[in-house]
């Protein structure tokens, strides 16, 4: 059974997922989804019924993900996060909301709902998903998966200059060790790991501006065999 085309980018915070996500979507006229939004709008609802970090009841927030209503709208030009109706696309963005959603993500009971949640969305009307577990657990029968990789230093540059550019600047040493911390905690949790296997196609985003990445991307799916308008379905 072939369906419609999802197209999975995995990869580290501040890699550049976002941007390439968005336009790759654009060109090939497909939703966009950000999955990393929704563990973020969980992890301000944490915060908002003051939840300290580390979370010592994770039964609490699955109590609290199973009443939410977590929407996001799914297109590259306007790429909104709703917690209960309210849009909270710029406070998700916070710092502090970083560590909050990767706290939250690390408890089983989340991410079951959300991926679950994900999955449907994906399967019903494909589209560009970003995210951390996107190839490995989401949609892992899709033949179209990228795993955008660069190093520590380079992300937390660019994360840097991007705080700069809309004038919350941050020390730099802050928004590495932070995006350090994330990136250990998000890689080592048990339940749904950030790893790249040999379903991936690799992408080391260093030296790439980000149309770079998104022609690479287009020239891999290209080459996918049966291109891509073959792709997942109920039966895989
Ligand atoms: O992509 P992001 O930085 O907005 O994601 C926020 C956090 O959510 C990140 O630390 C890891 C987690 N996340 C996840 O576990 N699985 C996803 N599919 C997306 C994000």
């Amino acid at each position: 059974m072939t369906g419609p085309l999802v197209v999975a980018i995995d990869g580290p915070s501040g890699v550049g997922k976002s941007t390439v996500g968005r336009e790759l979507a654009r060109r090939l006229g497909i939703p966009y989804l950000d999955t990393g939004a929704m563990y973020r709008a969980i992890g301000l609802l944490a915060e908002r019924n003051g939840i300290a970090l580390p979370i010592a009841d994770p039964d609490q927030v699955v109590a609290l993900t199973s009443a939410a209503d977590v929407r996001v709208t799914g297109t590259e030009s306007d790429a909104r996060t709703f917690l209960d109706g309210e849009d909270v696309s710029v406070e998700i963005r916070r710092p502090s909301i970083s560590l909050y959603a990767s706290a939250v993500s690390a408890i089983p009971g989340v991410r079951r709902q959300l991926a679950s949640f994900q999955r449907r969305l994906a399967l019903s009307g494909g589209g560009v998903l970003e995210g951390r577990d996107i190839g490995t657990k989401v949609v892992p029968e899709t033949p179209a998966k990228f795993f955008l990789d660069a190093s520590l230093d380079v992300r937390a540059r660019r994360r840097h200059l991007e705080l700069e550019a809309k004038g919350k600047p941050e020390p730099f040493d802050k928004v590495r060790g932070e995006m350090e911390q994330r990136d250990r905690a998000d890689s080592t949790r048990s339940d749904s790991p950030l790893r790249c296997d040999e379903s991936y196609v690799r992408l080391d985003t260093s030296d790439l501006n980000p149309g770079e990445v998104v022609e690479r991307c287009l020239a891999a799916l290209g080459s996918l065999p049966g291109k891509p308008e073959s792709q997942v379905g109920e039966s895989g």
